[in-house]
């Protein structure tokens, strides 16, 4: 019950959600939401009744429905220049299609080359974001040169709001950072409290898997994972935790493909490396057997590291159910099957890596994880929000569901009944992964700090809603 005046001379806008059922990581109930502005003021039974709504109050009837926190996507790609090509989408495009999926907040990965100047790069990511997005965006900034000025640089980025690193222990010449500067990263990241995301796949041996295949005439896309084996994976978590348990740095695996790299990360953390795991929605739902289809068609299913044999996926969920993966994620990365994925059809190395998943990631978690009993609601709710948000400095006005938070929410319809197409997508590319895959339930509303963005599932708000969310370093 509350009591007094929810609206003292108040003007801003109001949004009362009544009568859902609110799922958080830790709680079920049925209550009433009130958002007043951008923020969730009250939560209890029958608000409505107890108090007058102000005129213009809008009202959502939520009976029979999940309400959520607004999903979070902590690896994703939007402005990325990558093996001779750029990624399709804009923040316009990749927004709404998180939206309509249910994500309100996306966290993009700055990834300079190695010849760039680190600051005018996270400017330029900056650029690409600002006034474009429809949902709230973060930043983790790609560390892919550590030399005498990187410190500087990083202590500015961190001051500015990205207390986040991400290096690449793969894609030697592009990203990669060597050992040296791996640890130089982790000893400054440690020192400022900062977490440091990694793509681990030791860059030496795949580049070595490659040539050796390709002289074999091994030139097709399905010669893609096996140049990258579990172990290939497995050695660079390995390798990062023996550099994360060295410097005391605070590390996230992320995209975790497979049983053998999950081990090493179980290992780690049994010997006190402080390291989360993250694995991407592709490896929970889709094999390599994709990226073996014929005619080419395997690669529009390269990404790195690779889907692997359907047998990890029992070891992926087992992971995400015990809480040993903190999150998913998508590692959205848009290239087009037309003119792009078919760069490398003589050479599957010149196959621009990513599946583009942003807009299904919750459909899938729910469909595959929720409604199959794998994981249950309350692990569905931690892994798609309320874990990025304490790993990345936004908990708890972001994640959560509680007075003070964001009203970032979504209303999800558990019996709606669909099928992902291409034809339906909001993402700007020219094929869809997951196409004629059916999909159990819908996030049927969605709103940004208030704001509806989304309504009967389609994006229907306001383009330019989304701001950047300043963090503080909090791993110290
Ligand atoms: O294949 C992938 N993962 N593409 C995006 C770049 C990366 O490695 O995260
Ligand atoms: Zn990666
Ligand atoms: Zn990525």
């Amino acid at each position: 019950m509350i009591t007094g005046d929810p609206f003292p001379g108040d003007i801003r806008m109001a949004l009362l959600i009544r009568n859902g059922e609110i799922v958080t990581a830790d709680a079920r109930y049925r209550a009433d939401i009130w958002c007043e502005g951008e923020t969730i003021t009250r939560i209890g039974p029958a608000l409505d009744a107890a108090v007058e709504a102000p005129a213009g109050t809008e009202v959502i009837d939520a009976t029979g429905k999940f309400v959520f926190p607004g999903f979070i996507d902590p690896h994703v790609h939007i402005h990325l220049p990558f093996m001779g090509s750029l990624a399709k989408d804009t923040y316009e495009t990749a927004s709404r299609a998180a939206l309509v999926g249910g994500t309100t907040t996306l966290i993009e990965m700055v990834c300079p080359s190695r010849a760039d100047e680190p600051w005018e790069a996270y400017e330029l990511w900056k650029s690409k974001a600002e006034g474009r997005s429809a949902c709230d965006y973060a930043f983790h900034m790609g560390v892919t040169r550590f030399d005498d000025r990187t410190t500087e640089v990083l202590r500015r980025v961190v001051a500015d709001g990205t207390p986040s690193f991400k290096v690449f222990l793969a894609y030697q010449g592009a990203f990669g950072v060597d050992d040296s500067e791996l640890y130089r990263t982790l000893e400054l990241a440690k020192r400022l409290g900062v977490i440091v995301t990694a793509h681990c796949e030791n860059a030496e041996i795949v580049a070595r898997l490659q040539r050796q295949l390709l002289a074999e005439g091994k030139t097709g896309p399905e010669w893609h994972e096996p140049s990258r084996p579990v172990s290939v994976e497995a050695e660079g978590v390995h390798h990062l935790a023996t550099f994360a348990g060295l410097t005391g740095a605070t590390v996230y695996v992320v995209h975790t493909s497979c049983a053998e790299a999950l081990a090493e990360a179980a290992a780690a953390r049994s010997r006190g490396v402080r390291m989360s795991v993250e694995t991407v929605v592709p490896y929970l739902v889709l094999d390599k057997s994709y990226a073996e289809r014929p005619n080419f068609e395997g690669a529009k299913y390269v990404m790195s590291p690779p889907l692997r044999d359907i047998r990890h996926q029992g070891v992926l969920w087992n992971g995400l159910r015990t809480g040993l993966i903190s999150t998913v994620a998508t590692d959205h990365a848009p290239f087009d099957f037309a003119g792009q994925k078919e760069m490398g059809r003589d050479d599957f190395t010149k196959i621009p890596n990513g599946i583009p998943s942003v807009e299904h990631r919750v459909h899938l978690l729910y469909t595959h994880g929720v409604a199959t009993g794998r994981i249950d609601l309350h692990r569905f709710v931690d892994a798609a929000s309320t874990q990025a948000a304490r790993h990345f400095g936004l908990f708890p006005k972001k994640g959560s569901i509680a007075p003070g938070a964001d009203a970032d929410l979504v209303i999800f319809d558990p019996t709606y009944r669909g099928t992902i197409t291409r034809a339906q997508q909001q993402m700007n590319v020219d094929y869809s992964a997951f196409e004629g895959v059916p999909i159990e339930g819908r996030c049927e509303t969605v709103t940004v700090r208030g704001t509806v963005q989304v309504r009967d599932g389609r994006f229907t708000g306001d383009a330019k809603r989304g701001r950047m969310l300043r963090r503080e370093p909090m791993h110290g």
